[in-house]
């Protein structure tokens, strides 16, 4: 009877004990990739480093739960003021290119715990009718932070349109601007590649790239054609100068974000003085994707929408090479205007 007892006891504390064990590595496991994602946040207004501002770890995990309520709508007032939560004015914009990568820039600074996006475009500045709605009407389109955090937003039409410069300088003449481009030729093939599928979705038909990108009367490269114009960036770039210096600017390599994305980022944290938090255990390639996805934590991660990624149409090579040929000297001064040099042809 003793016995039986004494081997019973021993059961349980043997269950008890593993369930101990069990739950006491859990939580190591849990803050450590808590602490992977979301680590300590210092950053001043400018976004430069005050240890007094840091976040506490308890807090770090409203990054990813009560702002994602708030989003949704479902926080009260009450919560909002309590967290001390405000909708913020962007302290950086990707103003650029269309089809540069400029949803995977976002998305991926989105894993900084110090960086807020918004998730729409806004397209208050290339906009009349929202620029019209003012500076509040803009301000209340942001999402909810902390004080500490930043935000960023992104509408690529930004950088091709005339008054957008302006109209951002009279916001903020000290915002941080990112412009991500890609080869020029692909870019420009991306885009068509973007209206073709729309055209299709609505069963239309579309001409061919080679017919919009060639002008037919003077077998010379189509200047007029929109996706052609917006690949020449150092055209759309000097509007730009005339009301910011360059340092204001930092061009990200929009190719290289798809093949080795994390060198990308951390030279975004760098121009942001962001403390570099985004790291490899954030980024995994998806081969089923082909491309970069996002892990936020253990159970949470994401890829790009299909939208993001499509496969571009054949191109006649001799359209390639004359459109290569065509931007080569607009690239050269661009490399010169930026001081980043790309190995495009
Ligand atoms: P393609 O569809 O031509 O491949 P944007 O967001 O500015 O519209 O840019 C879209 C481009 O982002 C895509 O162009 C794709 O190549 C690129 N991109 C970069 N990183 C990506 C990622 N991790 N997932 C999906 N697309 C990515």
């Amino acid at each position: 009877m003793l016995f039986k007892q004494q081997a019973l006891l021993r059961q349980k504390l043997f269950v008890l004990g593993s369930l101990a064990i069990g739950s006491l590595l859990y939580l190591v496991a849990r803050v450590g990739s808590l602490d992977r994602l979301q680590p300590l946040c210092p950053i001043d207004g400018r976004f430069g480093t005050r240890a007094q501002d840091e976040i506490p770890l308890r807090a770090l995990q409203f990054k990813r739960g009560l702002l994602h309520e708030f989003r949704k709508g479902n926080a009260t007032k009450e919560q909002i003021r309590l967290h001390n939560l405000v909708q913020q004015l962007p302290k950086a914009i990707i103003i650029g290119v269309r089809k540069g990568g400029t949803r995977a820039l976002l998305e991926m600074l989105n894993l900084h715990p110090a960086v807020v996006k918004a998730s729409q475009e806004i397209h208050f500045f290339d906009n009349d009718e929202n620029y019209a709605k003012g500076i509040e009407w803009y301000r209340k389109k942001m999402p909810f932070s902390y004080p500490h955090q930043i935000t960023i937003e992104k509408s690529p039409a930004y950088f091709i349109t005339e008054e957008v410069p302006e109209r951002i300088y009279k916001m903020n003449s000290s915002i941080k601007l990112l412009i991500i481009v890609r080869e020029p030729t692909t870019r420009a093939i991306s885009d068509y590649t973007q209206v073709l599928e729309g055209k299709e979705r609505k069963n239309k038909t579309y001409y061919k790239f080679e017919k919009l990108a060639i002008d037919p009367n003077t077998c010379e490269v189509n200047t007029k054609y929109k996706a052609v114009r917006t690949s020449i960036y150092t055209k759309h770039l000097e509007r730009w100068l005339k009301y910011f210096p360059i340092e204001q600017f930092h061009i990200v390599d929009g190719d290289r974000l798809i093949t080795e994305p994390l060198p990308e980022l951390q030279l975004v944290e760098k121009f942001l003085n962001l403390p570099p938090r985004i790291s490899q255990y954030n980024l995994y390639f998806n081969a089923t994707r082909g491309f970069y996805c996002l892990r936020f934590n253990i159970v949470f991660n994401k890829c790009l929408a299909g939208s993001k990624g499509r496969i571009h149409p054949e191109v006649d090579t001799s359209v390639i090479t004359k459109l290569r040929k065509f931007f080569h000297p607009f690239n050269q001064k661009f490399y010169q205007i930026t001081g980043r040099t790309f190995n495009w042809p």
